[in-house]
């Protein structure tokens, strides 16, 4: 398959994760025949400071002739400490997800078994955990109309939601929950918002095109505590977009890191794979960055194309990266020097190479089989 990539490192720890998925898309590629190109353009602080700018014009162009865009991170630590800066790197990823009307995003929340000791909730409740998050991407308070005063005492941002909005993000959710455990959650706030009744009353007239799908409704402040809880409850959870922003943060408590967490965005003609996580300011380039997030965003856009195979070879190396402790300091304490960089060599190697016959299958992955 020929595949002509959008790269869009930004910010921070963006570049150097991206790198890593990248090397790992390569690495597909030649094992199984695939022609995948890559274009590189700017976005967030990096645009700012050249083009002044958070999402210039060219990068939009190498957006739309992609097949797909590979997103790194954004966003810059001056500007989340001056609240008057009028331009704003977040702004960059905001509008690329509105220009190109990328609506439904969707992140996996998957407790791996070897990680579970990582997380601060209790392993027995963790254990198993699967949830597929539908989050709206390109409306609600997001995107509604700001308001600030003259004087700048007064502000506002208008929750809106129309039901065309709901039904696109909803039909997909529904999708999901059919192939999977045939739950799904609505998430909302119906008992103060109006947008959350709407929310209610779309998913409610859906349900009946789904009848195998149980469907369940949860306030947000229940099911932030829910997802705490019993996150085994869950299977498909479908929310609106400050909604699924906040729990599936919180949902990277049960995965053991948000380093972890992949996410695809996905329109009617534009789709983008994304970390969860941002731009970790203070962690660029030390090396101590977790690139699987970034490379596991890879393994979505795989899938979205059907390469399923190239898909489960990458979530078998990262797995297999998790097993042998090949893992960054948020997730290490077994070595200290596993560095961004070597996490995703051993997965570009585990994919060259997943022979497990191999007597010192970590050192050879390490790139250390000279020493033995
Ligand atoms: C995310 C991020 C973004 C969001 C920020 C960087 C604008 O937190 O993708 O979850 O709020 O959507
Ligand atoms: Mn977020």
């Amino acid at each position: 398959m020929k595949l002509n990539i959008a790269v869009l490192p930004g910010d921070g720890i963006g570049p150097e994760v991206t790198a890593q998925a990248v090397k790992v898309l390569k690495a597909i590629a030649i094992n199984f025949d695939h022609v995948f190109t890559f274009s590189n353009a700017l976005v967030g602080a990096s645009a700012i400071e050249k083009f002044n700018d958070p999402l210039p014009e060219a990068t939009i162009e190498t957006c739309k002739s992609a097949d797909a865009i590979l997103f790194g991170a954004i966003g810059k630590t001056s500007y989340d400490l001056d609240p008057y800066a009028k331009i704003r790197p977040e702004q960059g990823l905001l509008r690329l997800r509105k220009t190109l009307d990328l609506h439904t995003n969707i992140r996996p929340v998957i407790a791996y078994d070897d990680l579970l000791i990582k997380s601060s909730l209790k392993k027995t409740q963790i254990k198993g955990t699967n949830i597929l998050i539908y989050r709206e991407l390109t409306s609600g308070i997001y995107f509604g109309d700001k308001y600030l005063s003259e004087d700048n005492n007064t502000a506002s941002d208008v929750c809106k939601y129309t039901r065309e909005e709901i039904e696109r993000v909803a039909h997909s959710a529904f999708k999901a929950a059919q192939s999977r455990k045939q739950k799904l959650t609505l998430v909302d706030k119906a008992n103060v918002l109006e947008s959350s009744r709407l929310w209610r009353r779309v998913v409610q007239e859906l349900a009946a095109q789904y009848p195998n799908v149980e469907v369940n409704y949860t306030y947000i402040d229940n099911a932030a505590m829910e997802l705490i809880i019993n996150p085994k409850q869950f299977d498909v959870i479908l929310t609106e977009n400050m909604f699924g922003d906040i729990l599936s943060e919180e949902a990277s408590v049960i995965v053991g890191s948000i380093g972890l967490l992949a996410s695809a965005s996905i329109g009617d003609n534009h789709v983008m794979f994304e970390p969860i996580h941002g731009a970790y300011t203070k962690a660029t380039n030390k090396g101590i960055a977790n690139p699987i997030a970034s490379i596991l965003s890879a393994a979505m856009l795989l899938e979205h194309f059907g390469l399923d195979d190239e898909a489960s070879l990458v979530r078998d190396a990262v797995e297999k990266s998790l097993t042998l402790h090949i893992t960054t300091p948020d997730l290490n304490n077994k070595y200290d020097n596993i560095t961004t960089t070597k996490v995703g060599d051993f997965i570009e190697d585990f994919i060259n190479n997943p022979d497990e016959t191999n007597l010192n299958f970590t050192n050879i992955h390490l790139g250390q089989s000279t020493i033995i």
